[in-house]
């Protein structure tokens, strides 16, 4: 167990850590309601130490999550990290939709273009790194999970920054990545873009090396939608940032979550990476995330 306290007034929340490193599980707190400042600031607190916390039985409807996630921040919109049109949508602008659903909430077809694309959830990332503002948190609300498969998993990239050894520490601490989500979606060999999507999805600068503005550690900044370090020959770099998820993502560095219905998981993308597990996509998985937006850029874009 481990209390946050913060500030003149005395407010408690109680966080039990589920891996020896980072995630934290918070009992007794009502997502669903407003809170006061003070709780707020703990529930900031406990993201700053432990980078994803999960609170249990949160019966969210979306403006309730979009109210507690005001809390942290402005809501990210969605535009420019999908290919869904406005008309296929199910969800608000201010919501991304991690479902498997369409807007009849039936399962897409296996071969459903927005299907594939959204199978790029399944490899590490870090939400919005491919925004010039990369996202502060995420909250994903489990409103119909499923029972086998489908686990959220975290790494820890904070540690995974700090395990590195010096001279590797060294020589990436100014280097500059370009992000994309056609990066991470050409891994899987989802490479049929149009025009207006190229344009959309064009590449974005974040340092390698970021340091937390509340903490002051650093982490890696690594996600699949990282495809070249600029400078860099392109196989050189995606093969350093394949080796750096390699060793980012080691098992002791992970937590998976096993999603419980009505869980709500919030997570700092600022110091973690995440991916989703593989599951039956004939099941109805109806997740809904809101996104904090980002306050700060990590390196100035290119001219
Ligand atoms: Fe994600």
């Amino acid at each position: 167990m481990h209390r946050v306290r913060t500030g003149d007034r005395d407010v408690t929340i109680t966080i039990r850590q589920m891996t020896p490193a980072f995630a934290g599980e918070v009992s007794a707190i009502d997502t669903m309601q407003p809170l006061p400042k003070a709780t707020v600031a703990a529930i900031e607190a406990g993201m700053d130490r432990h980078g994803v916390l999960v609170f249990r039985d949160q019966h969210l409807t979306d403006d309730a999550q979009r109210a507690f996630t005001r809390n942290f921040g402005t809501l990210e919109a969605s535009p420019g990290g999908h290919i869904a049109t406005a008309s296929e949508r199910r969800l608000p602008p201010d919501m991304q939709d991690a479902s498997n659903l369409d807007k009849d909430q039936k399962p897409l077809a296996r071969d459903d273009r927005r299907r594939m694309f959204n199978l790029g959830n399944r490899l590490w990332h870090s939400d919005s790194s491919y925004r010039p503002l990369p996202a502060k948190y995420s909250l994903l609300s489990g409103r119909i999970v499923v029972v086998r498969g489908g686990q959220t998993e975290f790494a820890d990239m904070r540690a995974a920054y700090d395990t590195l050894d010096e001279r590797t520490k060294a020589e990436i601490e100014d280097l500059v990545c370009e992000h994309s989500l056609m990066f991470s979606r050409g891994l899987l060999g989802f490479t049929e873009m149009s025009e207006a999507e190229r344009e959309m999805f064009r590449p974005v600068r974040q340092r390698l090396v970021r340091t937390h503005p509340v903490t002051g550690r650093k982490s890696l900044f690594l996600s699949a939608h990282a495809g070249t370090i600029v400078g860099w020959p392109v196989p050189e770099a995606r093969a350093f940032l394949r080796d750096l998820i390699e060793h980012a993502t080691q098992p002791q560095l992970v937590y998976s979550h096993q999603w419980r219905q009505w869980d709500l998981v919030m997570w700092d993308n600022r110091q973690t990476m995440h991916r989703v597990r593989r599951f039956d996509e004939n099941q109805v998985r109806d997740m809904r995330r809101t996104t904090v937006a980002g306050d700060a850029v990590t390196v100035a874009q290119a001219a």
